[in-house]
């Protein structure tokens, strides 16, 4: 049964202070993840660490290199404790860097070399992937979102478990979460499903449902969920709808 998790970085760190982590989320995070490891492609947020050098930068608007750097160096080394975290939970995973192994254009995935993360899988280690920036074939600065990383490796991998989790129960419609959402219903709802209250250059909530609803189209649910309540990771992982499922499957 192959997995697609993404941890989003509103759990992993403070998005309201630049390189901020949460050292006790990542470490339950790692332990939650640790009792259901197998065939799971892991993919965090890139939180603090990166969309608030991103907009410093002026990324991905402004072609920046100093700002390509800089904010590629921030969200490794987040990937960093995050791999760390899973070690010390007893899972050994690698980081795979989408700026080393992606090319966009205009801002979509175009090319991505999968074949180490397909090793790692057959090898039981845990790819770790992260939103990052990356080259973009029109010469455009640009970044590529966990959400849409997700939303590309469940595809190729023909994932059984699509989860996002970030720090809401879900697409909340008047305040709560909605249990199921689908492209028809998507008119109805969309005036409320905003951007972030944080910093967030890649969409917040919106660019998450937009990615979901792509899957969906091709016939893989999935699901967006709170992965700040204990319990909820797990649950995900064992294929059981948390949240909000995006799509029209049974
Ligand atoms: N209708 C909605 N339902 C739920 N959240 C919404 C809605 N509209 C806007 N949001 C915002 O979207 C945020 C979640 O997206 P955000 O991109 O900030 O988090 P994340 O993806 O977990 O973090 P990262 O991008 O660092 O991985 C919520 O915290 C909330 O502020
Ligand atoms: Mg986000």
């Amino acid at each position: 049964m192959t997995r697609v998790l993404k941890i989003g970085g509103s759990i992993l760190t403070d998005k309201s202070r630049e390189l901020q982590p949460r050292p006790d989320e990542i470490r339950r995070v790692a332990q939650e993840i640790a009792a259901h490891p197998d065939d799971v492609v892991l993919v965090h947020g890139a939180g603090s660490f990166g969309h608030i050098p991103a907009k410093k930068y002026g990324l991905p608007q402004e072609f920046n290199r100093e700002g390509l750097r800089v904010t590629h160096r921030s969200v490794a080394q987040l990937c960093e404790m995050v791999i760390e975290a899973l070690s010390h939970a007893g899972v050994e995973g690698l980081p795979v860097h989408p700026l080393s192994c992606l090319c966009l254009r205009d801002g979509r995935i175009e090319n991505f070399f999968m074949e180490p993360i397909e090793e790692m899988l057959k090898d039981g280690i845990m790819p770790v992937l992260h939103g990052d920036v990356a080259m973009d074939a029109t010469g455009k600065a640009a970044i590529v979102s966990g959400d849409q990383l997700v939303s590309y490796i469940a595809r190729y991998l023909k994932a059984d478990v699509v989860a996002i989790g970030s720090n809401v129960d879900g697409v909340l419609f008047s305040g709560r979460p909605l249990p199921r959402i689908t492209r028809k219903e998507l008119s109805q709802v969309q005036s409320a499903i905003g951007g972030s209250d944080e910093v967030d250059v890649t969409g917040g909530m919106r660019g998450k449902l937009l990615e979901l609803l792509d899957l969906a189209d091709l016939g893989i649910d999935s699901m967006i969920f709170n992965a700040g309540i204990k319990g909820n990771i797990a649950r995900a992982l064992k294929g059981e709808y948390v949240g909000t499922r995006i799509g029209g499957g049974n």
